[in-house]
């Protein structure tokens, strides 16, 4: 197996998002002693926003780009081979200000490339070009979004949900880590993720 996992929390000690995605490799690894993990963590090496550049880097044909295009889009092309090599992906972030933390949404916009990860088919219609993928998507989060007042604030897994549907992935298991400041379920909010995660194996 080829796992892909990507780091986002910034809490390199105490995220509880880490401490829940690590529990999940240990027990993937109990059922694929051939595992090979890839780490990206975002939270050291973020990657660069967008720019003018780069896009219109993405924008010209590939037998056309330039060196400082190819140069430009390199980051984005080797992250795309990344996501193509793995056959499983982790997904281990906070929720901020509801949705992605910034730098995660940056990997989502190095990876979202029309003729590389979706296309159009002659008639219009749009086609997700990255299949077969399992994605786990570990997302903490200091209020409750499973159930309660909250549920609707969530724009986070949506986005996820949506993104990779875009590019072809639909087979993704959400685990929450959910409540973590929240004074009821701060005690039990790990404990339950872990829970969760020991139950899917
Ligand atoms: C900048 C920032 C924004 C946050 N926004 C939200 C939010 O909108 N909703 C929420 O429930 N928790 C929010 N939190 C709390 C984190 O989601 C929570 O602390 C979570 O456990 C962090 O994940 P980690 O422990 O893996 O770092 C925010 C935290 C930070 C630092």
């Amino acid at each position: 197996m080829k796992l892909l996992h990507i780091k986002v929390s910034p809490d390199l000690a105490g995220s509880a998002s880490r401490a829940a995605s690590a529990r999940l490799v240990e027990k993937l690894r109990t059922q694929h002693v051939d595992l090979e993990e890839t780490v990206l963590d975002l939270a050291q090496q973020p990657l660069p926003h967008l720019d003018a550049f780069t896009i219109g880097a993405f924008f010209t044909q590939p037998a056309l780009r330039n060196e400082a295009q190819l140069a430009a889009i390199q980051n984005s092309e080797q992250l795309v081979d990344q996501l193509f090599a793995c056959d499983t992906l982790i997904i281990s972030s906070p929720m901020w200000n509801l949705g992605l933390p910034s730098v995660l949404k940056a990997w989502f916009d190095h990876i979202t490339r029309a003729g590389r990860t979706f296309a159009f088919t002659p008639e219009g219609t749009k086609v997700g070009l990255v299949s077969g993928k399992k994605v786990y998507c570990i997302v903490a989060s200091g209020s409750v979004f499973a159930h309660g007042p909250f549920v609707q604030d969530d724009q986070f897994t949506p986005y996820i949900r949506v993104a990779l549907e875009y590019i072809g992935i639909t087979n993704v298991q959400f685990i929450r880590v959910d409540g973590t400041h929240d004074p009821v379920s701060r005690a039990s909010a790990l404990p339950h993720a872990l829970q969760t995660i020991d139950r899917l194996f």
